[in-house]
């Protein structure tokens, strides 16, 4: 059996949990999947955001050698590896926020839908676990099917009586990243000013970017509007094609799982004004389950934002998205229900 690891930082002027930090509160991020391509760089991105005072480090597999690594970075957080189930609730015990990129990516010719089979029961298990340590936490739900995956955790919430709907959170944080480099490339304006909101859900069309709220604002023709539009809900296939059966994205992924997860951590410390996208339970459509602007605060949701105006192809395009989202949102509920 692997035992957990745990290193403390031991340079003088350190406080007992690692660096001292100001007057940024204690806050636990567990990552469970944190061996994985996704979980090593996020693991290393969430060491290095001065929010986060421990962070576990939870799989089934190969933690205790990611944990020891990360943990030698010199910034605030204690790192402590766990291995094994018998160890999961140690990793979610006191979590203020679990990000889950635990479960198997696509391999070229696949759907997201097609890894439903494996990842959904990962998910429920580790949801299961998360009802019983830290009923409380935000949860970060960044494995696939994220339309299906998210129903499902929030069933076996509901199951166990810790569902808060302002606490489940659906990451598309990674179409957002993506609509916001390709505007910014053919807008030619500067990257690091752009803001696109994408609603919808996390799979083919069901990614929805509202370029004519992009900002700045730039002249694009609807044949330009169209191709962004489609390279956005392709962009995790363009991924899985160009590494050829080796996974899909986890470096952009990691990035945006962290930019999320920041922002959760700013929220619950009472920034103002924190919004991001996210697919959660919503009242902006008729489906129980859709991404579009939320405003994080100290219980998680504060706000889920409309969609403001649309263009008529917007109009069409969230039409034509939600029959496939209801579908996958329907098979999550029936698959936690039925298992
Ligand atoms: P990966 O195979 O490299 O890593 C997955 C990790 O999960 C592995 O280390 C594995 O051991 C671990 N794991 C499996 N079962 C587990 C369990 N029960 N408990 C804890 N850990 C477990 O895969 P990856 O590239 O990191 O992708 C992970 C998931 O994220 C996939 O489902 C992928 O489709 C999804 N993903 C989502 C987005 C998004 O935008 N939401 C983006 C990219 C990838
Ligand atoms: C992505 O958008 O990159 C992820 O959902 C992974 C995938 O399978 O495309």
């Amino acid at each position: 059996m692997l035992k957990s690891i745990v290193r403390r930082t031991s340079i003088s002027g350190t406080s007992r949990r690692g660096f001292t930090s100001g007057s940024a509160p204690e806050r636990k991020v567990a990552v469970l999947g944190a061996a994985g391509g996704i979980g090593q760089p996020l693991s290393l991105l969430m060491k290095l955001n001065p929010l986060v005072s421990r962070l576990a480090l939870y799989d089934i597999a190969g933690t205790p050698g990611v944990a020891a690594d990360v943990s030698h970075i010199n910034t605030r957080s204690e790192v402590a590896g766990f291995a094994g189930e018998e160890q999961l609730g140690q990793a979610l015990e006191g979590a203020d926020v679990v990000i889950i990129p635990a479960g198997v990516p696509r391999k070229p010719g696949m759907t997201r839908d097609d890894l439903f089979n494996i990842n959904a029961g990962i998910v429920k298990s580790l949801c299961t676990a998360i009802a019983k340590y830290c009923p409380h936490a935000l949860v970060n739900m960044i494995s696939n099917p994220v339309n299906s995956t998210v129903p499902i955790a929030a069933e076996v919430f509901k199951k166990a009586g810790t569902y808060d709907e302002k606490r489940l959170f659906g990451v598309t944080t990674l179409d957002v990243v993506r609509a916001k480099t390709f505007y910014a490339g053919k807008a030619r304006v500067n990257v690091a000013e752009v803001n696109v909101p994408v609603v919808g859900g996390h799979a083919g069309i069901t990614i929805l970017p509202l370029f004519s709220q992009a900002t700045p604002t730039a002249n694009l023709s609807d044949e330009e509007i169209e191709a962004l539009t489609k390279r956005t809900q392709d962009g995790g296939t363009e991924v899985v094609e160009a590494k050829a059966g080796k996974g899909s994205a986890t470096l952009s992924m990691a990035y945006a799982g962290a930019i999320f997860a920041d922002a959760c951590l700013k929220g619950l410390n009472g920034v103002p004004d924190v919004v991001e996208c996210s697919f959660v339970q919503s009242n902006v459509t008729e489906l129980p389950f859709f991404a579009s602007k939320v405003r994080l605060g100290k219980n998680g949701v504060e706000e889920v934002l409309g969609l403001g105006q649309l263009t008529d192809y917007e109009k069409e395009g969230l039409e034509a998205l939600k029959p496939e989202l209801l579908s996958s949102i329907e098979k999550g509920i029936k698959f936690a229900n039925a298992n």
